[in-house]
């Protein structure tokens, strides 16, 4: 899990979090279990109490998913002195506020400090990078957003969206997030809210439109997500799974055809649904009073153990059928 020294890319071993919040921590979990240093900076010094008590969460799946020779909660070092924080730092992970004047500040603040081959990689969950980086004066090249899923130290996708400025710097943030054991899908071009994260607003926006109609309750709804779709989107994306639709692959444009069909039919909510404040409220109190009732250590405890158990599992599968594909070869 140790970055390569390939030419031309930084050689990682310092990373530094700015922002030690729930994804802050979450990379500093990450990245401490891939055997690397790791300053967090946080301008509220309370932060470090939550940072100390993420990491010890964390353990327990960061043990099961296997720490890196050397890698130990103690190499993670927490500071509201933003010079301390970035001194000879390799790479940085941006995890301040989804507030785009807070990012834009603060990225050139970042910009200003670091030399120039330093990626600078922002978390944010839907900003263009081109925004992003527009503060910066130094060397705007080297910001992007390398976008987590949460907890970064246990949902391997990371979504690097450079566009075309930053192509050199999303090369070095790739290889580097391969190295920590991240899955990276790299986007050809600028779009807000990236991948993961509009696919995740096109299910909630049918969610909540279900719920509208009365169709079931959100535990249900949740239920029929989890045992359902999402235990195939586990294995493999949409588009593969939908291959599979039909016994006959030479059915499979008639296939796609019937499912155009069935859109028009009415199989998703309207175009004209856009979900009100008064529905979005009533949904926020219905998942509070519900699934949410007893707080979140449970559901964050099935949570890691879950995610560690399938990714853990996978491995193993992917490993044993490309060995039985070896042997067929
Ligand atoms: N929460 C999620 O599920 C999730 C998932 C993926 C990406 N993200 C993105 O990650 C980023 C962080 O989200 P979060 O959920 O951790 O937010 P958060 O509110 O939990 O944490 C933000 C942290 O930034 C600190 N902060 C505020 N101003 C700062 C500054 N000027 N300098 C340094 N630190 C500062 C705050 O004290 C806080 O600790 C956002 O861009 C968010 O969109 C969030």
């Amino acid at each position: 899990m140790s970055q390569s020294n390939r030419p031309g890319v930084r050689n990682i071993a310092k990373v530094t979090c700015v922002g030690g919040g729930v994804i802050g921590a979450g990379w500093a979990a990450h990245f401490m279990r891939a055997g690397l240093d790791v300053a967090v900076y946080d301008q509220a010094a309370e932060r470090e109490s939550y940072l100390r008590e993420s990491l010890a969460n964390a353990m327990p799946a960061l043990t099961e998913l296997g720490m890196a020779p050397g890698a130990t909660p103690s190499r993670v070092f927490f500071t509201t002195d933003f010079e301390e924080a970035l001194a000879g730092t390799d790479f940085i992970q941006e995890s301040g506020p989804e507030n785009i004047d807070t990012k834009i500040s603060l990225l050139s603040k970042i910009d200003a400090h670091t030399p120039p081959d330093v990626v600078i990689a922002s978390s944010s969950s839907g900003f263009l990078s081109s925004k992003l980086r527009s503060g910066a004066t130094k060397h705007p090249e080297r910001i992007l957003v390398g976008h987590p899923f949460n907890p970064p130290y246990l949902i391997p996708l990371v979504e690097i969206a450079g566009g075309d400025a930053a192509r050199r710097a999303a090369d070095h943030a790739s290889a580097f997030y391969r190295s920590t054991g991240c899955e990276v899908v790299e986007l050809d071009r600028e779009i807000h809210g990236y991948i993961g994260n509009r696919i995740q607003y096109a299910v909630l926006r049918e969610v909540l439109y279900l719920m509208s109609q009365g169709v079931a309750d959100l535990e249900s709804i949740d239920r029929a997500i989890a045992a359902g779709p999402a235990i195939r989107w586990a294995v493999m994306g949409l588009s593969s799974i939908l291959f599979l639709g039909k016994s006959d692959p030479s059915l499979w444009g008639k296939f796609v055809e019937s499912l155009g069909r069935e859109m028009d039919r009415g199989y998703i909510a309207p175009a004209s649904f856009q979900p009100d404040q008064a529905l979005l409220q009533k949904y926020a109190e219905q998942v509070a009073k519900g699934i949410g009732v007893n707080g979140q250590a449970e559901l964050i405890a099935l949570r890691n153990a879950g995610v560690v158990g399938i990714r853990s599992e996978l491995q193993r599968v992917r490993t044993r059928l490309a060995g039985s594909e070896h042997e067929l070869g």
